[in-house]
């Protein structure tokens, strides 16, 4: 092990501080959920991203129902492709395709799916096709293909359906010959006669667990690397829609996967500049698999409900009180849904699907954003109801769009007045406010309310483009502010960085933790800032103070400190926010150190512009090494601009 010994003589033009860490004196306890994550399906984070699905409009439902596919016809024939409707039969997903071939020994007709920005295939992986279809004619032969970016075929099968009565799923799987960023797939058709088809699904086979229909494992894999204490879900604004009709509802999302009715993002057009026609969601990502993704990873589950407002940015509808009580009743449901026994009603649809063990549901919130006294009086009615059924369910108001303000006041005092018990604070702040808000909740009530930071991000501005957002300034500002989350870990319970996940040709907002291509992936500085926060957070808080105060940027300095009771371990936060080295000597109150050595943890870079990216994935990474720790007061040296944890064993 490459043995750095940090006891030397101060860098050139470095500071020395004493930092005091009074083991003896050690506060309250860390939440086992301080550091989780918060997914909202924005940015393709869930159609084109975590939802492995390759085809894009599997069930035509689209506002433009061929949106996606390219229909060829040789030679053309007027009507030969139609959508049809079945609404009276099938309401949740009513169009599908009809096909009239008429050519029995040519390849007369294809359809082409473009994907989402694209189709990654990867070479020698298995791919599972499987669509929902209907024909009275035998011989119609289909030839399912995997193109490249030139449509060259790379994978291939033969498919020839049998005659049938109703509607009957085929499935088929075949291997990918070659790799493509930006692959396509297509479906020719041969022969004579009608074929209706529908649900069109195309999946890689190496989803998370190997799940058929499943999720990238590439990405579940970077959100279980952090060990998340909890997982916000679904939204965000997607939670409360445009308008009320396109609220998220969590019973669409559940059961068969051609049942669940597809729906608008609210994403497609809520940014004019970025604009994102295709944007839908077509819940293959849906509460059950949200509560399986919390349970995979050792998540406590968070969903988020809507509480009878539609987004105040948008149409600001409101679901009038008298007509509430459906609302409130989806919230009770959800409860019985996560944790009802296998026979009560919606313990069984989640027994049905496969999960008769309840998914342990502890927490919920109720609303996102949402503001004014409209929202308080709706949120007092969600809390009297699920306060008298299920009194162990923590819920979670929310003090709006803001951290300060007048709109943060009133929801804040309200809040607190009615005694809820968490209050998620969201802000989208400069990197100075995160500087200089380190000391935020020295100040805050010790009892009541607890907070849940549920949506921060530090926005750095005049960057070339929006994924260079997610810079080293940003990423070492929030670690900075994140210490005073840490030091009053009795007001602050719980704590996620927004949004999860972008694909870089397909972004909405920016900046966000982990970006992806369609067959990529890497984590920002921010994710590993987060990620080392998460896996060092201790379960009791050490105080650390230099000249006998908190450590809040006293020359651009922050700290925080705690202890693992189990493992006997000190960890030490440092952030050096300044351009410069300096030296601290650790002043350890009433602790042996067990040994010499210490673990030092290092994200550092001299450039607080750079950034991580597809090419250089980790260009800002955590770097450990091994420290000696001699003497009384031993010195440690903090690079400029560095996040440093440093970990010692004390008996
Ligand atoms: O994280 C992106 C958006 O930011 C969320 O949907 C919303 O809650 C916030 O305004």
């Amino acid at each position: 092990m490459f043995l750095i010994l940090l006891v030397s003589a101060f860098a050139a033009n470095a500071q020395n501080h004493t930092f005091s860490i009074q083991v003896n004196k050690p506060g309250v306890s860390i939440s086992p959920n301080m550091y989780g994550l918060f997914f909202e399906d924005i940015n393709l984070g869930a159609d084109g991203g975590i939802y492995a699905e390759l085809i894009k409009n599997r069930s035509f439902e689209f506002f433009k129902p061929l949106m996606g596919w390219q229909v060829t016809q040789k030679p053309f024939r007027e009507g030969s492709v139609v959508v049809l409707n079945r609404g009276s039969q099938f309401k949740t997903n009513p169009r599908f395709l009809r096909l009239s071939l008429n050519n029995i020994n040519q390849e007369t007709m294809s359809l082409t799916n473009e994907g989402f920005r694209g189709m990654g295939i990867k070479k020698g992986l298995r791919y599972d096709l499987s669509f929902l279809y209907k024909t009275n004619e035998a011989g119609i032969k289909i030839r399912a293909s995997l193109l490249n970016s030139n449509n060259k075929e790379i994978g291939s099968a033969i498919i020839t359906p049998v005659p049938n009565e109703g509607w009957e799923t085929y499935s088929i799987s075949f291997n990918a010959t070659d790799t493509a960023l930006k692959g396509a797939f297509k479906l020719s058709f041969e022969g004579n006669g009608i074929i209706d088809l529908d649900m069109i699904s195309l999946f890689p086979a190496d989803t998370w667990k190997g799940r058929p229909g499943g999720l990238r494992a590439d990405m579940i894999q970077m959100l279980a690397d952090m060990k998340p204490g909890f997982v916000r879900f679904p939204g965000g604004c997607v939670v409360e829609g445009f308008d009320i009709a396109q609220r998220y509802q969590w019973k669409n999302t559940i059961g068969p996967i051609e049942s669940r009715p597809t729906l608008i993002n609210r994403w497609n057009f809520e940014f004019a500049h970025r604009p994102a026609p295709d944007y839908f969601q077509s819940f293959g990502l849906g509460f059950f698999e949200y509560f399986q993704i919390c349970e995979d990873i050792g998540a406590a589950p968070l969903p988020i409900l809507n509480c009878g407002m539609a987004c105040q940015f948008n149409s600001a509808e409101l679901v009038p009180l008298s007509e509430l009580q459906p609302y409130v009743q989806d919230a009770l449901d959800l409860v019985e849904f996560a944790n009802g026994n296998v026979h009560s009603k919606w313990g069984k649809i989640r027994s049905d699907m496969g999960h008769p063990q309840p998914f342990n549901l502890k927490m919920m919130g109720i609303g996102n954003e949402n503001w004014g006294p409209q929202y308080i009086e709706r949120f007092k009615i969600f809390q009297k109801a699920l306060k008298e059924k299920y009194p162990e369910i923590k819920l979670i108001g929310s003090s709006g769009t803001d951290p300060n303000g007048d709109r943060f006041d009133f929801l804040n005092n309200n809040l607190r007045f009615i005694k809820v018990d968490f209050i998620d604070e969201h802000f989208y702040r400069t990197p100075q406010f995160f500087y200089s808000n380190a000391n935020r909740y020295d100040s805050y009530p010790r009892k009541e309310s607890k907070v849940f930071a549920g949506e921060y991000a530090s926005h750095a501005s005049g960057v070339p483009n929006g994924v260079t957002k997610n810079n080293w300034l940003s990423a070492l500002s929030e670690a900075a502010m994140m210490t005073g989350f840490e030091r009053n870990a009795d007001v602050v319970h719980m704590a996620s960085y927004a949004p999860l996940f972008a694909h870089v040709d397909g972004w909405q907002w920016t900046p966000d933790l982990i970006w992806i291509d369609n067959l990529n992936i890497y984590g920002t500085p921010n994710y590993y800032v987060q990620k080392l926060y998460s896996l060092n957070k201790g379960s009791r808080v050490i105080p650390i103070q230099l000249d006998g105060k908190p450590i809040i940027g006293q020359d651009s300095l922050f700290a925080s400190a705690s202890s693992n009771e189990k493992s006997k371990e000190l960890i030490i936060k440092i952030v050096n926010a300044n351009n410069m080295a300096q030296t601290i000597s650790l002043n350890f109150a009433g602790m042996r150190l067990l040994n010499t050595s210490a673990k030092l943890i290092e994200l550092q870079n001299d450039d607080l512009t750079s950034c991580n990216s597809i090419q250089f994935p980790t260009n800002i990474s955590p770097v450990e090494s091994e420290i000696k720790v001699k003497g009384k007061r031993p010195v440690i040296t903090v690079k400029k601009y560095s996040f440093s944890i440093i970990k010692v064993k004390y008996t």
